[in-house]
Order: structure tokens, then sequence, then C-alpha cells
């Protein structure tokens, strides 16, 4: 018996491992979903870049130069569980992405957001883009560039601030000099015209479907894991609850005072407290501690249920301070980014339920690490 196991083992270990799994990649992709939307769309806004689609060899290029410390970004690195994943587990989350054809629906194609000349910018581009990131905004495989086309524009523009400021290396050479000389009315004309290269990958009458990996096989049993040190864990039950665990040496009060600051300073509204537990204790009732702070933005609260009633349900959105049989604490919420998870919504409320998963999370990262 153990050994014909073993010998099962053994003979599908390789194979396993060289194939990436995009059903595990789809589970993978709920952490990434908080920030970048669940089709890996991306939002309008610096923060948010595109990843459905991008080729697998930049995914993963630009996934080890965060893990390594060479790009920085250090909310991703505590709230999506990279720097904790086995190679296995990057190959299916960049091979998911991957293959996720937005760009061929209409509905998803980037349009110029910022004030540019596209024609103005064809030239420049044609000139001094084009060797490497190809004549139609592709990019290239064997000069590990990514493609332009179909990147939000703001994205791009926030990127190529920081070649010029040297926070981020450009075309893998520290001496890149490609943007000094450019002002930045130039860069807007050459993004002008990189955001219409996607237009080319659109079909006419092409409706994008997500694959549903996850419900089209049965759930394997995957042994429990332990929860990343620091890192956040997106429940696998229900999968709509990102939690973090505080990090040694954070009490209760420093997390809460570090999340309301952090709030403060993304100006989000502090609408309501409530100590469950202290309540329940000072009816004499034995209780672990729990806390529930609630949030909200009147200006997004609006957008949302002008475009459906329904969000006021997940208003205003609520981190709570819980703590378990271990007497261990945990922030939690809901995941925002599961409400668009069923339908294509219309890119203002996709964008909103972005920027509030990510701002909950800063909240949340501010309350698990003390820090603000
Ligand atoms: C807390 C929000 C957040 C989460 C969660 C998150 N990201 Fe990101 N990600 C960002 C931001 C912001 C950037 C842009 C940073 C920059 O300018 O370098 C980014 C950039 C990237 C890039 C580079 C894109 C490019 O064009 O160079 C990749 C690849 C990426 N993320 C992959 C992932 C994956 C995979 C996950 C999930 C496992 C994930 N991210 C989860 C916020 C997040
Ligand atoms: C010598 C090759 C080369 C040339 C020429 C070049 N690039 Fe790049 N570019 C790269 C590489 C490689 C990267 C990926 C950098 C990384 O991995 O962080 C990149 C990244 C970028 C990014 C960031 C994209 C993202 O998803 O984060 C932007 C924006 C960009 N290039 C714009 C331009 C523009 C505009 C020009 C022309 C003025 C240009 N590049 C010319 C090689 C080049």
């Amino acid at each position: 018996m153990i050994r014909s196991l073993l010998l099962t083992l053994f003979l599908t270990l390789p194979y396993a491992s060289m194939a990436a799994d995009l059903a595990n990649g789809e589970r993978i992709n709920k952490n990434c979903a908080l920030c970048h939307g669940i089709f890996g769309q991306g939002a309008t806004g610096r923060l948010s870049p595109r990843l459905a689609g991008l080729p697998e060899y930049y995914l993963r290029k630009s996934i080890a130069d965060y893990i390594s410390g060479k790009r920085s970004n250090p909310t991703m690195m505590k709230t999506s569980g990279l720097a904790q994943m086995s190679q296995q587990e990057i190959d299916d989350v960049t091979a998911y992405l991957s293959s996720l054809k937005i760009a061929r629906d209409q509905r998803f194609n980037i349009l110029q957001s910022a004030p540019g000349n596209p024609e103005n910018g064809e030239e420049l581009y044609m000139d001094d883009c084009k060797t490497c990131h190809a004549k139609d905004g592709m990019g290239k495989e064997k000069k590990d560039s990514p493609p332009l086309a179909g990147q939000h524009p703001e994205y791009l523009f926030q990127s190529i601030q920081m070649f010029k400021g040297k926070v981020r290396e450009h075309a893998d050479d520290p001496e890149d000099e490609t943007f000094t000389d450019y002002s930045d009315q130039e860069v807007l004309d050459m993004l002008a015209f990189a955001a219409t290269l996607d237009d080319t990958l659109v079909v006419p009458g092409e409706r994008f479907m997500p694959p549903r990996l996850m419900a089209a096989r049965p759930p394997l049993p995957v042994p429990p894991r332990p929860a990343p040190s620091g890192g956040l864990r997106i429940t696998d039950i229900t999968q709509t609850v990102a939690q973090m665990e505080l990090k040694p040496g954070v009490t209760r009060e420093d997390a809460v005072q570090a999340m309301l600051s952090k709030a403060v300073e993304l100006n989000l509204k502090l609408v309501g407290s409530q100590e469950v537990s202290r309540e329940l204790e000072a009816r004499g009732v034995e209780t672990p501690f729990l806390a529930i702070y609630q949030f909200c933005n009147p200006m997004d609260a609006r957008t949302m249920i002008i475009n459906n009633p329904i969000f006021a349900s997940y208003m205003p959105c609520r981190i709570s301070l819980v703590e378990d049989a271990q007497g261990k604490y945990w922030l939690m919420m809901l995941n925002l980014d599961m409400l668009i998870n069923s339908q294509l919504l219309p890119q203002a409320v996709v964008d909103t339920a972005i920027k509030v998963n990510r701002q909950m999370l800063d909240i949340m990262v501010a309350g698990a690490t003390g820090e603000f």
C-alpha cells in the first residue's frame, strides 16, 4: 500500500510541478484581486496596474523583483502572500493571469485618459521605444520588456516618473537615460499613443467570460496550511474574508491607534466603533476580545449606490479586531472584490471597489504591524 502510494507520488510529482495549475492560480488570484481586480483588469489611477494578459515572462520577472526588493511595494508584499509562495504557486498565478485575454473585449479597452497627443507620441515612440516594446506595443520576451499597449496610462506615467527619479530601474540598466530628455507632455503624448495600440486586440462582439476553474473541478483535499506569518490570509471556506494576525509585540491598543491614524491619513472617516467584548464584560459575560471599527468615504459610497443600491448593504466598511481560541489577535475585513466577481460592472464601480479595498488593506497592515 505504502509502496504503491510512494510510486504514485513519484510518478505524478514531476508532471505536477511542470505544468501550471490554472485552478490553483485562480484561487491565489483572490489575494491579488483586492488591488488588481478579480479579472486582473487593474483600475484607473496610479496604483493598480493591469495584470490580465501580461506575458508570463514579465509577470514572473516583476514578481521576482518585488520579492528581491529590486522593486518596492510594501503593502503588496505584506498582503499578497507573494514572498511566502513557492515558485510553483507563483507560476500558477502568473499562468492564470496571463491567460485572461480581457483586451479582446471592447469594454476593457484602455482609453486615453490623460491629455496627450497620440500623433506626436507615435513619432517619439517609433524612434525610442519600438526596439524594446515592439512596434505593436506588446513587449518583447528577448528584451524582458512588458507590453505598454493595454496598460493603464496613469500607472505607466507614474512608472516613468519613478524611472526618471531612479526609484525604479528601466530597461535593466541602472544607467538608463531613456527619459531624461523628455518633458512630461512628451511622455503623455507617447502614452496617449500607447493607449491606441490595444485597439487592434479587440474582437468585435467578443464578451469576456471569466473561467470558473475552481467551480469546474471537485475540491481537492488540501492540507491545511499555516497562515504565513505577517501575511494576509483569504479565508478559503467563503473566500470573502481577508485576515491578518497582529505582529508579535503589537498590542491591541497599538493596532487600534495605528489603524485610526492611517484612516485619517487616507481621508477615511471612522463612522462608528463597537467594543463588543467590553459591553459583554460589563454585563459579567466572559468572552474573547471583539471590537468592530467602521470606516466610510461618503463620495465612494455614493458612486456605489448610484450604480446599484444593493451595495449599501456592504457599508460602511468594517475591520474587526478579534481574539481566537489561542489568544491570538486577528484583523478581519470583507473582501469587497467579491462583489464584482459575478458580473461585469461599470469601470467607475470597479475602480471604487478596488480603491476602497486597497485603503482598507492599508489600514489593516498599519494595524497588524503597528506602523503608520
Ligand atoms: C495591496 C494591494 C496589492 C495587492 C494585494 C497585490 N498587488 Fe500587485 N501591485 C500593487 C501596486 C500598487 C502595484 C504597482 C507598484 C509599482 O508601481 O511598482 C503592483 C504591481 C504589481 C506587478 C507589476 C506590474 C507591472 O506592470 O510591472 C505585478 C506583476 C503584481 N503587482 C502582481 C501581483 C500579484 C500576482 C498579486 C497577488 C498574489 C498582487 N500583485 C497583489 C498592489 C497590490
Ligand atoms: C533597451 C530596451 C528598452 C527601451 C528602448 C525602452 N524600454 Fe521601457 N522597458 C524596458 C524593460 C526591460 C522594462 C521592464 C522594466 C522592469 O522590469 O522593471 C521596461 C519598462 C517600461 C515601463 C514600465 C511598464 C510596467 O508595466 O511597469 C514603461 C512605462 C516603459 N518601459 C516605457 C518606455 C517608453 C515610453 C520608451 C521609449 C521612450 C521605452 N520604454 C523604451 C526596456 C526598454
